[in-house]
């Protein structure tokens, strides 16, 4: 038994369709991106955790993942990507550490919900340097690095409010619409160097951040979702790792994971 559990989890090179392999995941200690991070790490893909302030939990995840997937290395590096300098030094960081960045995970992301009528403009521009401008300031270095490769992946969490709106979430919409808008921009201007730009977009996902949903408005939109839950980050992450790992033709897209929410 143990060596069943064992050949699991070090399966081999054709089970391991992104061996060798560098992903930078933004926001990576909780939630989706540790999700992603777990989905990556078993297809052989190489790390660097990137965490605003859960140190522990980032460095537990690089840890407990080097142990479960052998060969892969994994580090948990702070930098808080709505800040310009830290966002460009976890990019320096990653390429010290592996030499190439061949994956980026936008995934960092807050909300500060409030209706307009009432948000202040620190809710608005917290959300807008967070969520948004961290996708300029980790992309425009950790693209020429793929250049230089030959190739790459990038893949930009953004969300089902950036296509349907949502009541409390106009600076979260702006920045997530502006994020699916980058998204195809820069998948035509790096086409020719063989990256992929694309999106993933979750509905409501069981995460610290849906927490913050009063109970009687959770139950509206759990009403409103055909399927009748919310997802999982787990199954946000699948979405990612089939474009990391097939997506070879797909490019400037949104893949919508959202329970049929927003069709
Ligand atoms: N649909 C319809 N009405 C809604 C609503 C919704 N989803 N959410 C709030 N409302 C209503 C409220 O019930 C309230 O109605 P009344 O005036 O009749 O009481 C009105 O809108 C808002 O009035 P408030 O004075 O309470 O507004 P506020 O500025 O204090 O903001 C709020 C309240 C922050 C919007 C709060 O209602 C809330 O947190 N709503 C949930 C927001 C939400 O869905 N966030 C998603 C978090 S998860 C996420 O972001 C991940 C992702 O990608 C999807």
């Amino acid at each position: 038994m143990t060596a069943v559990l064992e050949q699991t989890r070090t399966p081999g090179l054709a089970a391991r369709p992104l061996a060798g392999k560098v992903a930078v995941i933004t926001g990576a200690a909780r939630g989706i991106g540790a999700a992603i991070a777990r989905e990556l790490a078993a297809c052989g893909t190489n790390l660097v955790i990137d965490y605003a302030h859960s140190v522990g939990p980032a460095e537990g995840l690089a840890r407990s993942l080097m142990s479960e997937y052998r060969g892969v290395e994994a580090v948990a590096v702070q930098a808080d990507v709505a800040d310009e300098a830290q966002a460009r030094g976890l990019i320096a960081q990653a390429l010290r550490r592996f030499d190439r960045i061949n994956i980026l995970i936008n995934n960092a992301g807050i909300t500060r919900d409030r209706t307009l009528r009432k948000m202040t403009i620190e809710q608005w521009r917290e959300v807008i340097e967070t969520d948004l401008n961290s996708l300029f300031y980790c992309t425009q270095p950790a693209v020429e690095s793929m250049i230089e490769a030959g190739g790459g992946r990038v893949v930009n969490i953004s969300s089902i409010t950036a296509e349907s709106g949502n009541v409390g979430q106009t600076n979260y919409a702006a920045a997530k619409g502006g994020m699916i808008s980058f998204t195809r921009s820069l998948a035509l201007e790096l086409a020719r160097y063989d990256i992929t730009v694309n999106c993933v977009a979750p509905g409501f996902t069981e995460t610290d951040m849906v927490a913050t949903i009063p109970g009687e408005i959770r139950d509206m939109i759990v009403g409103r979702i055909p399927l009748k839950r919310f997802g999982t980050p787990e199954e946000v992450a699948a979405a990612v790792r089939f474009l990391c790992a097939e997506g070879g033709y797909i490019t400037g897209q949104v893949i919508n994971v959202n329970g049929g929410l927003y069709m």
